[in-house]
């Protein structure tokens, strides 16, 4: 394992990552990838810990992954689903987590379809005084760090998997497509990729890209707009990194974003969170914004296509180019979220025993 000072306690943003930061989740998880090619795929590191997964959210990737991540990592993991649980008698979110605390818990993951959740357990947890971190598995449209993580170090180490490191990313293309308003996937990876000198050319229709969604990137002007702040979602802190001069670009139509593109990351359109008629029907969706074979075209020979799952078949992406491993990185995504979930337990719980 790297050795490595870590100082965050809580993982719930990438907004204020560091450099440093995401060089070193990403060379952890590539220890860890090792660790998982190996016949005995387990280390004592987090042995004594317990690791509760509070998903207040339906999640397979997510919820999952952690789980296994915690136990390669020898941590005691304790799984928790909302409908089954005491919540469904009145108990509040904070006194189920302060259930989870007496229980001995060290970690807990969570997840919630409102933003802010993460954020407020964790300040619960210091204004109790104790040693618990929380990971943010995904708030609503606010972040989904993990996920963020992953696909950076998918990218990563795909150009170098003996040592993936953002700078590799520098004048990269890359173009982030689909239902953007609602995507808690896209907030976090516009925090990394920026961060690491890579061009994000985010595209979608005008309903699911508003024109000052960019300010919330912007460091000068989202302090000021008040615009912005309706964007903002109440019980998120938004304290922003000093990465300078990100590359943002938004674009109404598909061909600007996918014209010589080193990678295109593809997003689900999120029904469930479409309050409004926001489009006309998923045949025009698929038609104008849908990866398919034809549309790839105008990126580079090499070009690869992610997405986040759960994926719409034949909306946001064909079918048949989803299954091409030629192009497709799903499936790596996935293989990854399991190292860079060791990762982040490990970096914020090996301090703790
Ligand atoms: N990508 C993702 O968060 O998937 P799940 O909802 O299945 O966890």
């Amino acid at each position: 394992m790297p050795t490595t000072t870590w100082n965050r306690h809580h993982i719930l943003s990438l907004a204020d990552f560091s450099a440093v930061e995401y060089d070193t989740v990403l060379q952890t998880a590539a220890s860890f990838q090792e660790v998982l090619s190996r016949r005995t795929k387990k280390v004592p590191t987090l042995q004594g810990q317990v690791v509760a997964n509070l998903f207040f959210e339906p999640s397979t990737r997510t919820r999952s992954s952690f789980e296994i991540a915690a136990k390669r990592l020898s941590a005691d993991t304790l799984n928790f689903a909302a409908s089954t649980s005491s919540m469904t008698k009145g108990e509040t979110i904070l006194d189920t987590a302060k259930t989870y605390l007496a229980m001995g818990t060290d970690i807990m993951v969570i997840r919630h379809r409102e933003a802010g959740v993460p954020n407020a357990i964790a300040q619960e947890m210091d204004r109790l005084g104790v040693k618990v971190s929380v990971l943010n598995a995904g708030d609503g449209q606010h972040e989904h760090p993990s996920q963020g993580l992953l696909d950076l170090f998918t990218i990563c180490s795909l150009i170098d998997p003996t040592r993936p490191r953002i700078e590799l990313l520098q004048g990269k293309k890359i173009a982030i497509v689909g239902d953007i308003l609602h995507s808690r996937v896209a907030r976090s990876n516009i925090w990394s990729l920026t961060a690491s000198g890579a061009e994000v050319h985010l595209a979608a229709p005008p309903t699911l890209l508003p024109k000052l969604f960019a300010d919330y990137f912007s460091e000068e002007t989202a302090e000021k707009s008040l615009v912005t702040e309706r964007l903002a979602l109440s019980g998120v802190e938004r304290s922003r990194s000093a990465i300078p001069n990100r590359q943002l670009f938004l674009h109404w139509d598909l061909e600007p974003a996918l014209r010589d593109a080193d990678f295109v990351m593809t997003l689900r359109l999120q029904k469930e969170r479409m309050t409004a008629h926001l489009l006309p029907s998923l045949r025009e969706y698929h038609q104008l914004f849908g990866i398919t074979r034809s549309k790839l075209k105008l990126s580079k020979p090499d070009v690869k296509v992610l997405h986040p799952g759960p994926v719409n078949r034949g909306v946001e992406i064909s079918s048949d180019l989803m299954d091409d491993p030629e192009f497709s990185l799903i499936q790596a995504q996935v293989t990854s979220g399991v190292a860079v979930r060791m990762a982040l337990l490990y970096l914020i719980g090996s301090g703790k025993v």
